[in-house]
């Protein structure tokens, strides 16, 4: 990170829309071939050929050093999980994380899914993380504090008991995977910037069905929940325009919160 963020022309708005449109479009693809009895493998490689059909360059695949073409996280994998021999089973809930480069610009999203009979109080989770996510973009206005769009997040799941992982943060994003400014999911204790237009965010809340302690695993980047409870993981390419916030990643959404005694947005 340089310190510096930087604030998107329409031009460049522009180009963001194709690599968060791409980047929505792959997940939903690779969300539609989970199914039980596929291996984290088998859908790292679906995504690899989804990524060459499309011609779109892939921003994780080597990034750090990164062995895999998605993030896929099963459970209580809470983010940058490694596709391998697991099998996915009923019940399970699977987070996928895509990034896409196109012409030099990068987008990035994640969502996760239930897999068949998912228990409710796992699903409750799912639903509250992706609606936190919502509760925090809707205050991406310029002018806004970004510390209160971190907040957002936090507020909304605390009454739920859910742990808010603490040691991952969402980005700025642009011409890099990773820009400034970090974008927690709770109300820092450093100072954060005001919104302005054309400043381009990867908010991407991850939250623990149980505490919010996590541990990474020997592989270096599998990151677990401390206790063995699930967590959910939701992300969108958001930029600030002079009025409503702009998901650049939008798709349909996972969970209706309504469905499950949650009050939506
Ligand atoms: N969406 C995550 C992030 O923004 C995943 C990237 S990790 C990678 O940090 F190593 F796979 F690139
Ligand atoms: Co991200």
């Amino acid at each position: 990170m340089s310190g510096k963020i930087f604030l998107k022309s329409p031009g460049e708005v522009a180009k963001m829309q194709i690599a968060g449109g791409v980047a929505a479009e792959i997940l939903m693809e690779i969300g539609a071939a989970i199914k039980p009895g596929i291996t984290t493998k088998d859908v790292d490689v679906i995504t690899r050929e989804i990524f060459r059909n499309k011609k779109v360059g892939n921003a994780f695949y080597q990034y750090r050093g990164y062995p895999g073409q998605l993030c896929i996280s099963v459970n209580d994998e809470v983010v940058h999980g490694i596709g391998c021999s697991r099998v996915i089973n009923s019940g399970d809930i699977v987070s996928l994380d895509v990034g896409t480069i196109v012409d030099g610009w990068y987008g990035d999203n994640a969502m996760t899914i239930p897999v068949g009979d998912v228990d409710p109080e796992t699903l409750k989770l799912l639903a509250a993380t992706e609606e936190s996510l919502f509760r925090a973009i809707d205050l991406v206005r310029p002018g806004a504090m970004l510390a209160d769009v971190c907040a957002a997040v936090e507020a909304y799941v605390k009454p739920f008991g859910f742990g808010v992982v603490r040691d991952f943060v969402g980005h700025g994003i642009g011409r890099h995977l990773h820009e400034e400014p970090q974008i927690p999911n709770y109300r820092p204790s450093y100072k954060l910037p005001r919104l302005k237009k054309g400043m381009a965010l990867a908010i991407e809340p991850m939250i623990n069905a149980g505490k919010a302690q996590v541990k990474v695993l020997a592989d270096g980047w599998t990151a677990v929940t401390a206790d063995g409870k699930p967590s959910a993981h939701f992300e969108h390419t958001v930029i600030v325009t002079d009025d409503e916030p702009l998901i650049v990643t939008k798709r349909p959404r996972v969970a209706l919160p309504e469905q499950l005694g949650i009050a939506p947005l």
